[in-house]
């Protein structure tokens, strides 16, 4: 029996695969090999912390190949209302639940926009007293950007077009696709 996860048909609201599932999949295990041997002389586990709900199946594969002592955690904050526009108010929805005191911190982010989601979560996470606070992002939307972050790990870089699967969605569509695809048109 054939176990591999189906690779579902394109619908005519999806312009075309961006980032198809084996080139995420080589992808995030080279990510995944950088972070075992940047971190592995850490003496307390590294607390993964997942930007929801975007990020949680990035995470899920992720997670499986860091091979150094690590705890998940998971964070959801919001920066849009009810549309893709940025407002540049983040709020925090639900806190992590670990404690990050004497701890390294990655924080797990599906995609780079206007930057405001990882300013926000690098200076909340700064003042609980963590060794470190870094970031690993999938998608990095250069052109997007309003507030400078950087990113310590990064999967791809994308040009300004709206993309869902692999955990991205448009209102809560395309989540679950596996690959990266580009949406046709969104309206803001
Ligand atoms: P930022 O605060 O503008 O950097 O926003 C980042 C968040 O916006 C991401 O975590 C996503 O949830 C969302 N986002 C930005 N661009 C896209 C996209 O192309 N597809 C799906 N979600 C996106
Ligand atoms: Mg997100």
């Amino acid at each position: 029996m054939n176990n591999r996860i189906a690779i579902p048909a394109l619908t005519k609201e999806l312009n075309g695969v961006l980032i198809d599932a084996d080139t995420i999949e080589r992808r995030v295990a080279e990510l995944a090999a950088q972070i075992n041997t940047d971190y592995k002389d850490i003496k307390q586990p590294l607390i993964l912390v997942g930007v929801l709900k975007g990020s949680f199946i990035f995470l899920a594969d992720l997670c499986r190949r860091i091979t150094v002592p690590h705890v998940v955690d998971f964070i959801s904050v919001s920066s849009y209302g009810k549309s893709s526009i940025t407002t540049g108010n983040v709020r925090m929805l639900m806190d992590t639940r670990e404690n990050q005191e004497g701890h390294h911190v990655l924080i797990v982010e599906d995609i780079l926009d206007s930057g405001f989601t990882l300013d926000y979560l690098n200076r909340n996470f700064s003042t609980r007293g963590p060794l470190s606070v870094k970031n690993i992002v999938l998608l990095d939307k250069p052109k997007r950007h309003v507030v400078p972050v950087e990113i310590h790990y990064l999967g791809f870089e994308i040009p300004d077009v709206w993309v869902v699967g692999y955990g991205l969605d448009y209102a809560e569509k395309f989540r679950t696709l596996p690959y990266i695809a580009e949406m046709n048109k969104v309206e803001e």
